[in-house]
């Protein structure tokens, strides 16, 4: 409760907090060292636990794919870097999940024994745990900018192909100047923002803007083929 009142939890549109951190790869600065791309900073409750363990298979397993997409990977919990390296030593050696295995770890996982990291993003939800960061997910620009946040409880293992649907929802609207309906996947029909003007209502619901739908003047959609979306989203 204390920490509520000393730190503000990070909203979408913030610039991500700052910091220096000790990683499974090295050291890292925050998120300054990853300008230029896209970076999800996501958190999970502790080391040596089925849950965070089957998370971390699935996410180091589509690793590639995020990174096709200009987004890189970093993890964070509260335990210490032996911890980590222990933990990541175990996956890779001796666990099996859903067919994968020998799945090596190759993005950073933080260390933050003190919890100042965890505490500066709002990773620490003392009514969920006081000791444990929740399942906490940070989309963070090329500018370094917050777009998106997720939280999810202790026992919930996140959805990591939901997770790259918003990571190419957000590039989509950011490519082509749109946002992105319910459950949409690269693909479907795109929402156009709405008219600016009485002029544009009336041409629109007329029909006179080429290539765009509308059902009434506020709701109005267009095609963008999955091709060009990923010819514009992946690197
Ligand atoms: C898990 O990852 O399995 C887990 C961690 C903390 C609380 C409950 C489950």
């Amino acid at each position: 409760m204390e920490q509520n009142l000393l730190t503000p939890m990070p909203r979408i549109g913030d610039k991500a907090p700052s910091f220096k951190a000790v990683t499974t790869q090295g050291e890292i600065n925050f998120p300054e060292q990853y300008e230029g791309s896209w970076v999800i900073l996501f958190s999970h409750p502790a080391d040596f636990t089925p849950v965070c363990t089957s998370e971390f298979m699935t996410f180091a397993s589509m690793e590639e794919k995020f990174n096709q997409a200009n987004c890189k990977l970093v993890g964070l919990s509260v335990d210490g870097l032996y911890s980590h390296i222990a933990w990541l030593r175990t996956i890779k050696e001796k666990i099996e999940f859903k067919g994968m295995k020998n799945i090596e770890v190759k993005f950073p996982l933080i260390e933050d024994i003190t919890m100042e990291i965890s505490k500066k993003y709002g990773m620490i939800q003392p009514g969920e745990s006081s000791t444990k960061a929740v399942r906490a997910v940070f989309f963070i620009d090329p500018k370094g900018i917050i777009r998106t946040i997720i939280y999810y409880p202790l026992s919930l293992g996140r959805n990591f192909e939901e997770l790259y649907r918003v990571l190419i929802a957000l590039k989509t609207a950011d490519e082509f100047g749109i946002a992105t309906p319910a459950d949409w996947q690269p693909g479907d029909d795109v929402i156009v923002p709405p008219a600016g003007s009485c002029n544009t209502a009336k041409d629109r619901v007329e029909g006179k803007e080429e290539g765009v739908e509308c059902k009434d003047w506020f709701f109005c959609t267009k095609k963008i083929s999955k091709e060009e979306i990923f010819n514009k989203v992946l690197n």
